[in-house]
């Protein structure tokens, strides 16, 4: 048996091995495929060649959030004697943390694998590549192969970091998220290379446990697509914690020391800075490496993607394709989606396709960044007449109690002829807990709702939630406290 009870290579033969979906790639859009399939009761075999989870378990979202989770509690300590509770100054073990992070990701990679199992999916233990007629070799990491066929088969094989020219990845000096999320000690200073998702998200948590940070970013704005009134909460909470974002800079190349303790990058115009370690997050690329695919009608784009419709259907007849591999939000919310679409496409229940415009979006950050629908630029772009309506947290009863109180909501909305808001177009949240406030504003995004129908809702009380409601409420051109 192999590491989850699963099927090695030699014990199915090639005739037996016939499933309902065959599933390649064990990650968030994998899995929720071979769970949903199951949960209805298909038969599903799911291929995975490294650690189930995949990415988001691993190496991405759970790790991530549990490194930005102990900055929280590490500024929290910091600043603790506001609330009369005096602490000495926190000191890290990153050792512990380590421990910490690994547990929690252990508990859930072995809670998908009992879930799995309890839905009698067959795991198997391997590289899966498709041929023809829905026929899949699986290859063990012993070069053993087995030969499996789906009636259906989903491509989940997510994706890889990149990085540019000039910056080898060597996991001492230079680090993507794979490395850094493992990194046995913290450097003195850091130069992360990329403003997006996950630059961001580790310049806070290394600037919070007392790295020196610098962003350096290509474009004029880091976290491109968020909508500015939002950036800027986020780079004037860097400023104050001494996190540098240099946007609108090009990156040269780096020069490692004599003694290789640290490197010197150049970027902008003939700049240079010294540091110990160099974090790329200039993004992601698709992962389809080793899919196989000759003599099938799955195409790639130009860009490595595996070329999918709207409902996930590739190129080639009962073939789908869902998650990062496809050029769709590399989201491991809209994997999860696209893996249960694919499912109900298998199933001819014709399902609406995704509609990305949508997509929620949570940034974990100090503070944190959540928005789904149009920025106020976006919405103007696509021809929409907006209104809109801000207010600042700073106002807020429970976030005045909790001590945080940067941040904005922002609602872009349809604007009426009496100037009031319309259908709801934008929901766009800076701050303490918006990762987990931006429910209703999905909601209302995505369900199309109009300003009044949503004015008319109660927010608890006292909650941050109650920007939100109050923010809307002015759309309708009345107020509480505005
Ligand atoms: P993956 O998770 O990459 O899984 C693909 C799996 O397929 C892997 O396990 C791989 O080993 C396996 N595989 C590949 N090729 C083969 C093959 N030929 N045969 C068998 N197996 C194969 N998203 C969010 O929504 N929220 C977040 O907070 C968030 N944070 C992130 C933080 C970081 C640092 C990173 C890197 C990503 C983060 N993401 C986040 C993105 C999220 O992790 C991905 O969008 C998600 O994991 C994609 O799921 P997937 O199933 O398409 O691919
Ligand atoms: P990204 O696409 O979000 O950001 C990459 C950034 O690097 C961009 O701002 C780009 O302009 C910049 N860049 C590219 N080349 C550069 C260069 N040569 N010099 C300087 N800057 C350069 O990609 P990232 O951050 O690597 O994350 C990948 C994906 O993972 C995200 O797009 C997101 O889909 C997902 N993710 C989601 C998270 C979340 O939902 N909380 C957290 C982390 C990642």
């Amino acid at each position: 048996m192999g590491r989850y009870g699963e099927r090695q290579a030699e014990e199915v033969s090639a005739t037996d091995a016939q499933h309902d979906v065959v599933v390649i790639g064990g990650g968030p859009g994998g899995y929720a495929a071979a769970l949903y399939g199951a949960g209805i009761g298909l038969d599903v075999g799911l291929i995975e060649n490294n650690i189930l989870g995949g990415t988001c378990l691993n190496v991405g979202c759970i790790p991530a959030k549990e490194l930005l989770e102990t900055a929280h509690v590490f500024r929290t300590v910091q600043h603790a004697a506001k609330f009369g509770v005096n602490a000495s100054e926190p000191e890290l073990d990153w050792s512990v943390t380590l421990q910490r992070k690994q547990g929690i990701i252990d508990q859930l990679v072995g809670g998908l694998a009992s879930l799995l199992k309890s839905k009698k999916v067959t795991v198997y233990d391997g590289t899966g590549s498709l041929g023809p007629n829905r026929l899949v070799t699986v290859s063990g990491a012993d070069g053993r192969q087995l030969t499996i066929t789906g009636n259906s088969v989903i491509l989940a094989t997510g994706s890889q970091p990149r990085t540019i020219p000039g910056f080898e990845i060597d996991g001492q000096l230079v680090v993507t998220s794979d490395e850094l999320l493992s990194i046995t000690q913290l450097p003195a200073s850091a130069v992360v290379i990329g403003g997006g998702a996950i630059g961001c998200e580790f310049a806070s948590m290394m600037g919070d446990l007392g790295v020196n940070v610098t962003i350096l970013e290509a474009l004029p704005q880091i976290l491109t697509g968020c909508d500015p009134d939002a950036t800027r909460v986020v780079e004037r909470s860097f400023k104050k914690r001494k996190i540098i974002s240099r946007t609108g800079v090009m990156v040269g190349g780096h020069t490692p020391s004599a003694d290789g303790r640290s490197t010197t990058v150049a970027f902008g115009d003939g700049e240079l800075i010294d540091v110990e370690l160099i974090v790329m997050s200039v993004g992601r690329r698709p992962y389809a490496d080793r899919l196989g695919l000759e003599g099938t009608g799955v195409q790639l784009d130009d860009r490595g993607f595996v070329v999918a419709d709207g409902r996930c259907r590739t190129g080639e007849p009962g073939v789908w394709a869902v998650g990062d591999i496809i050029n769709t939000p590399a989201l491991a919310h809209v994997a999860f989606a696209e893996g249960m679409l694919a499912i109900r496409d298998i199933l001819g229940e014709e399902p609406t396709p995704l509609v990305h415009h949508g997509t929620p979006w949570c940034i974990y950050c100090h503070p944190e960044v959540a928005f789904a629908g149009h920025t106020e630029e976006s919405a103007k772009e696509a021809g929409f007449d907006v209104v809109t309506s801000k207010h600042s947290f700073s106002g807020n009863g429970r976030a005045k109690i909790v001590g945080e109180t940067d941040g904005v909501v922002k609602v872009i909305a349809e604007k009426r002829p009496d100037g009031t808001g319309g259908r709801i177009l934008g929901v766009h949240m800076v701050g303490p807990w918006v990762t987990e406030q931006l429910g209703q504003g999905y909601l209302a995004v995505n369900w199309e709702a109009t300003v009044d129908d949503v004015a008319a809702f109660i927010q608890p009380h006292p909650t941050m939630s109650e920007m939100f409601g109050e923010t809307i409420m002015s759309l309708t051109g009345r107020s509480l406290h505005g």
